[in-house]
């Protein structure tokens, strides 16, 4: 029977609502949507016409504007693969990815934050005590708490906590979360450490390369791929598309199918995805110039920075990702940036542990760009 909501759900709706936001609103830490008309790799056009310089945009190559480049008869898989059949197009897709970055299987998902909850669901179901850094993606944290793992957070690129950590576990098997390149503080693990440490105690190292994939590592192949036993990648970032996969051992495919529910229960990827991989892929292992203009774009901004006169002791950061720990002021600075033309929305706790701004650089920042920004925020600051 069609009807409308009830007024008296309606009300609970908005009552509840409303005091859930107030709670957040008064510790500061209320997010609000900022519509933007259209956005590239370098600027944002708000809705009310203004065009400001973003370093906001995980879109390193400037990828996220190329043309699709294919068709597909199919808008859907319709199905999640263990019910609708497995597409071939989606192997095939996964036989790619698993042949370009030299693992044994890969598989692919709608999205990387399904793909961590995914996993450490699946690792914890076999019985592994897993251990993450406290700056690992909300994704792996949120996978920790809804699959009531065994977990331990360790310091932030804390080899000594690490191995502390390690040390205490004893016998029980564990797996060592890490990120190629840190979403927020822009930093790198240092690889030979920690693959010393994860291989004195036996245990399973774990890499998402969300924001080092296209960008680092010969070819873009991220900075832990290749030594770490299971990687997470995302194509939503320098890939310039949407979606995400999994790099790992013989048994990777069968371990999501019986372990880990974000995988069973969902529809599977579109084989137009699957259709876009390959290309996609190989055509940022050859952007080596790109790679170059970034990389060095990023070490003129931190020159600029410190020249500007901004503390190095508040910022962070060794690549294209450079983070500035600004405290309460954090979204005020960010509001007086945009005044100037310049878009760096304000990241807050719980995603930080104290407020500052994410400035995210791309191939397509010109060095006036990153000039400019670092002397306006040595001025807003
Ligand atoms: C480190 C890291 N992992 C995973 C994700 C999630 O990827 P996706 O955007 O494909 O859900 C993100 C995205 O913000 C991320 O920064």
């Amino acid at each position: 029977m069609r009807g409308t909501p009830s007024d008296s759900g309606q009300a609970l709706f908005s009552r509840s609502l409303e005091s859930f936001l107030a709670g957040l609103g008064s510790d500061g830490l209320l997010r609000t949507h900022r519509p933007v008309t259209a956005t590239d790799g370098r600027t944002v056009r708000l809705s009310d016409g203004r065009t400001l310089v973003s370093f906001a945009s995980n879109d390193y190559l400037g990828l996220g504007a190329m043309p699709l480049t294919v068709s597909s008869d199919r808008s859907s898989s319709s199905a999640s693969r263990l019910l609708g059949g497995s597409l071939a197009e989606l192997h095939r897709a996964e036989e790619f990815l698993a042949d370009f970055f030299g693992y044994p299987e890969a598989v692919l998902f709608p999205s990387g934050f399904q793909a961590n909850v995914a996993l450490v669901m699946a690792l914890s179901r076999m019985g592994l005590v897993i251990v993450a850094d406290r700056q690992d993606h909300a994704s792996v944290k949120t996978g920790l708490r809804a699959s009531g793992a065994r977990f331990h957070l360790v310091n932030h690129l804390s080899s000594s906590h690490l191995e502390k950590r390690l040390a205490s576990l004893g016998s029980a098997g564990a797996a060592v979360f890490t990120e190629g390149l840190f979403s927020m503080s822009g930093k790198s693990p240092d690889s030979a450490q920690l693959i010393e440490i994860t291989d004195k105690f036996g245990t399973i190292l774990i890499s998402d390369e969300a924001h080092a994939l296209g960008v680092l590592g010969p070819e873009g192949r991220g900075v832990l791929t290749g030594s770490a036993h299971i990687v997470v990648g995302t194509f939503g970032k320098a890939y310039g598309l949407w979606g995400a996969f999994i790099l790992g051992p013989v048994g990777l495919h069968d371990l999501m199918a019986n372990g880990a529910f974000p995988y069973v229960y969902t529809t599977a990827p579109p084989p137009v995805l699957a259709a876009l991989v390959p290309e996609r892929v190989s055509h940022a292992a050859q952007m080596d110039g790109e790679r170059d203009r970034l990389l060095h774009l990023a070490r003129r901004f931190r020159q600029a920075l410190s020249d500007a006169g901004v503390s190095p002791e508040n910022v962070s950061g060794n690549h294209h990702i450079t983070f500035v720990t600004v405290g309460p002021r954090a979204t005020e600075v960010s509001a007086l940036l945009e005044e100037r033309g310049l878009w760096v929305p304000a990241v807050r706790p719980p995603t930080v542990p104290v407020a500052g701004l994410r400035i995210s650089l791309t191939a397509m920042h010109t060095e006036d760009d990153a000039e400019r920004l670092a002397s306006t925020l040595a001025i807003v600051l």
